[in-house]
């Protein structure tokens, strides 16, 4: 591509007033005026905030980027992004992801870039740059934050998240006190960097290396080893190149490629999260990916990586076992390894030579840690025509076939208020049905379908029941929880009509989930349903609830789906 072809060249190689502007006004920072000579413009979006602790070290990782940027000839600019915090934001950073995807795409879009390094890390950071970036379309590469080192606490390894839900169930139990978890709080998260099990940041991560848009074997690095700053250094020269060689993230996101993510993510046993990033992904690039495809794809894959939550290790064991580019190379005769990374190589030609190193936590097709079909369940049936999900691999087996009595909650906070009540009318098969948490009724799809279990269970020793949710859990959650149930309760779902004591029937292996109650009593219960009532929604909320996509559709907003590209906008002056 000739220098004058360049975007950032409408702005930065203008004439008259308006060039005058764009380099006078960027000179106020120090740069002399060879910057403006036609490089390629690298932006660095940056969602570094101390209210995301999982990307706060992002602005030394940005630096990183830029002396690459600069080795390669290029003009590195930093801006920051819209951030989301799994661990403060309320009511869940999922309202926010089509918000921070929204405005990513639209600072890439309106500034002087020629191309786009993404920097992420918690959870919804990565798809929402992913999805603003994809509906640009300028050539962008992605580097995710890396982990946390193994969290250790009294001589074991405690994941982040999973061990959450585990220690507090062990203290509502009775078998650990309140000094105990204060300590583990300093113990679990003892580094910079996201969460190290393979939950929804890990998962993220992962699918953004397989799906080529990171730089292979960078998903797994964690956040203070010093190989991730070389890493980031070596993703800024390549940006550069990228640009040079015009190889766009259409490139690399076809419809095989998100096949590929989809196959992995179960061999990893990753996030249920990732179906619905995915899906929402797919849309910007207009690929029909659909639930039926995940179900279709994993059929046949086992779970191969042994780590928290599904497993026992965590992401540093994961690094030093060879990463992802192990688990591609594992399941090989499934993907189509001829798809584009952002090397400018094919999978195939990156997994030359790759070796695993330690056959405990990266297992083989054929000494699996799950045999096949233990990833993420698709469920149809009269309780969720329009599907929903339940991870196998973090279920008991022993309710993955089941029947029983629902007991239903309109909200999950009238739940929380009771799961202590010893009189609460729970046994081992209650089917708990918690309500309203869906993308529209909650709103925003919060994690909360891995409610706590009830007391009086935990007591008589029972961990797991069936919790059955419009919601979505936490990607380092466990249990038999049946997820994203669409339609969603307040959109009119079937979920909406279910009454305590009716039976719920769940056959995983039928992959089917029905509410047994006749078709007659069930339009009885619809003509008097209720959409709830919203009152006095402004802003974006409205504008999210007006226009969120079910689950099945990745929760993406309507108007959101497909892209606008990388045109130059109108003048501003
Ligand atoms: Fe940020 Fe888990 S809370 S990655
Ligand atoms: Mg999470």
């Amino acid at each position: 591509m000739s220098t004058s072809d360049r975007r950032s060249a409408d702005w930065f190689g203008a004439e008259g007033r308006n060039g005058f502007i764009h380099r006078s006004w960027m000179r106020n920072q120090g740069f002399g005026p060879e910057v403006f000579d036609g490089r390629p413009v690298i932006g660095i979006a940056n969602s570094w905030s101390e209210l995301t602790p999982c990307n706060a070290h992002l602005r030394d990782v940005a630096e990183a980027v830029k002396r690459g940027v600069w080795e390669a000839g290029g003009l590195p600019l930093e801006f920051p992004t819209m951030s989301l915090g799994e661990p403060l934001m309320r009511p869940t950073t999922m309202l926010f992801r089509n918000l921070m995807a929204m405005e990513v795409e639209e600072t890439i879009r309106a500034n002087p870039l020629d191309g786009v390094v993404l920097l992420s890390g918690c959870d919804k950071t990565t798809p929402a740059q992913l999805m603003g970036a994809a509906s640009v379309d300028l050539p962008a590469i992605m580097v995710t934050g890396g982990p946390m080192l193994n969290g250790k606490f009294r001589g074991r390894d405690i994941g982040s998240g999973t061990d959450v839900w585990r220690l507090h169930e062990e203290h509502r139990a009775g078998k650990l006190s309140a000094a105990d978890l204060t300590e583990a709080e300093g113990c679990m998260s003892r580094s910079r960097g996201h969460c190290m099990t393979m939950g929804t940041a890990s998962t993220m991560a992962c699918l953004a290396e397989a799906l080529g848009m990171q730089l292979p074997g960078s998903a797994a690095i964690p956040a203070v080893d010093s190989r991730r700053y070389a890493l980031a250094q070596a993703a800024g020269r390549r940006a550069v190149e990228l640009v040079e060689e015009d190889l766009r993230p259409s490139r690399m996101l076809t419809r095989a490629a998100f096949e590929n993510a989809v196959m992995v993510n179960a061999a990893l046993g990753g996030s249920t999260n990732a179906v619905v990033h995915l899906l929402a992904l797919a849309g910007r690039v207009g690929v029909a990916l659909t639930l039926d495809d995940f179900e279709r794809l994993t059929r046949d894959i086992p779970v191969l990586v042994d780590l928290m939550p599904s497993g026992r290790f965590l992401m540093e064991d994961f690094y030093y076992a060879g990463g992802l580019p192990v688990v591609l190379g594992e399941l090989a005769d499934h993907l189509d390894l001829g798809q584009m990374t952002v090397t400018g190589a094919t999978w195939k030609d990156v997994l030359d030579g790759v070796q695993c190193w330690n056959r405990e936590v990266i297992r083989t097709v054929d000494e699996p840690v799950q045999e096949a079909g233990a990833g993420t369940a698709v469920l149809r049936g009269s309780l969720c025509p329009d599907g929903a999900v339940l991870k196998v691999s973090a279920a008991s087996p022993g309710l993955l076939e089941h029947r029983g009595r629902a007991l239903v909650f309109d909200r999950v906070e009238d739940y929380t208020a009771v799961c202590d009540d010893p009189d609460l009318p729970v046994d081992p098969s209650t089917v708990l049905v918690i309500r309203n948490a869906g993308p529209r009724g909650y709103p925003g799809f919060p994690e909360v379908g891995n409610v706590p279990m009830p007391r009086v269970l935990l007591e008589a020793g029972v961990e797991d029941m069936v919790r059955v949710s419009d919601a979505r859990m936490s990607g380092t959650g466990y249990g038999t929880c049946v997820l994203h149930v669409a339609p969603e309760s307040a959109a009119g779902g079937p979920l909406a009509l279910v009454r305590t004591g009716d039976e719920i029937e769940l056959s995983v292996a039928g992959r089917k989930l029905d509410l047994l109650v006749a078709p007659e009593e069930l339009e009885r219960r619809r003509a008097a349903w209720q959409p709830p009532e919203r009152p006095g929604e402004r802003g974006w909320q409205r504008l999210y609830v007006e226009h969120v996509l079910q689950a099945d559709r990745g929760a993406d907003l309507d108007f959101l789906t497909g892209s606008s590209g990388h045109g130059t906008p109108r003048h501003s002056h």
